[in-house]
């Protein structure tokens, strides 16, 4: 049997709440509420399988469009997720980033958002970056905009170091669930060489064995980089992704 490679940094497209309840006439709301508890197990399974850092999209620029009562009910979700979890992930050594627009969200969130990284800012178990109010677009967008007040041209290099991510090295693998084939202004900048799986699987249901598959999948991987397959093999007779 080979060896598995387990991926370094894993970011997750959590897409299928909504339907999820659908499928139980329940309010949307309450696959949201279950949304929170498949993060919480999720980032547990990583943490046990060695996974370092784990990047997960939980609200886009774009889903202030929807209905209001659903986007006030996520801001009430996020705000309370993060009053009740935070004690417990930081006893687990889980190092708390937020990431995206903090200009347009309430007193209480912004006040949630920095206490929780406050309060784990010297964890190095796992680092859970949480997008929220996160767009690729507007991540390139605010760091060309950051070089250009400084006068730094703006090269692969700086802009990566302006990115909202400069704090962690791409992502190895990107799983979107809930079955849609796209990327939906997420990682845009930082995807460029990331081993996508997607999973018809919604979220509220991603479990350790689906995440297992989507690692199995990425481990059996050859990443190139730009070179053939020959160069890899003989640059690392061991192979495959990692
Ligand atoms: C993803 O689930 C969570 C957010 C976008 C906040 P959705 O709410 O998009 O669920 P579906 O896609 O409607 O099932
Ligand atoms: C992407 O899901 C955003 C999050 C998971 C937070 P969406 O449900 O908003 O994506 P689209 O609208 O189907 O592309
Ligand atoms: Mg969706």
């Amino acid at each position: 049997m080979t060896d598995l490679h387990v991926p370094h940094h894993i970011a997750i497209v959590m897409d299928g709440n909504g339907r999820w309840a659908n499928k139980r006439f329940l309010p949307r709301i309450a696959g949201h509420k279950q949304g929170v508890d498949a993060l919480k197990r999720c980032a547990k399974a990583c943490d046990k399988r060695g996974v370092r850092v784990l990047t997960v999209f939980a609200f886009s620029s774009e889903n202030w469009q929807r209905p209001s009562d659903e986007v006030s009910g996520l801001m009430d979700l996020f705000a309370f997720a993060l009053s009740r979890e935070v004690p417990q992930l930081k006893a687990d050594g889980v190092q708390l980033r937020f990431i995206g627009e903090r200009l347009g969200l309430s007193a209480r969130v912004l006040k949630g958002i920095e206490q929780a990284e406050a309060e784990t800012s010297s964890n190095n178990r796992l680092v859970l970056n949480v997008c929220f109010n996160y767009g690729g677009r507007w991540d390139i967008a605010q760091a060309a905009a950051s070089l250009a007040v400084h006068g730094i041209p703006a090269t692969d290099e700086s802009l990566s170091q302006a990115m909202a991510l400069a704090h962690v090295p791409d992502p190895d693998l990107v799983i979107r669930t809930g079955g849609e084939l796209r990327i939906s202004n997420f990682l845009l900048w930082q995807s460029a060489y990331s081993e996508f799986e997607f999973t018809s699987t919604l979220w509220p249901d991603f479990d350790e064995a689906a995440l297992d598959a989507a690692i199995a999948s990425y481990s059996g991987r050859e990443r190139r980089f730009g070179k053939t397959s020959d160069q890899v093999q003989r640059g690392n007779p061991s192979a495959s992704a990692a």
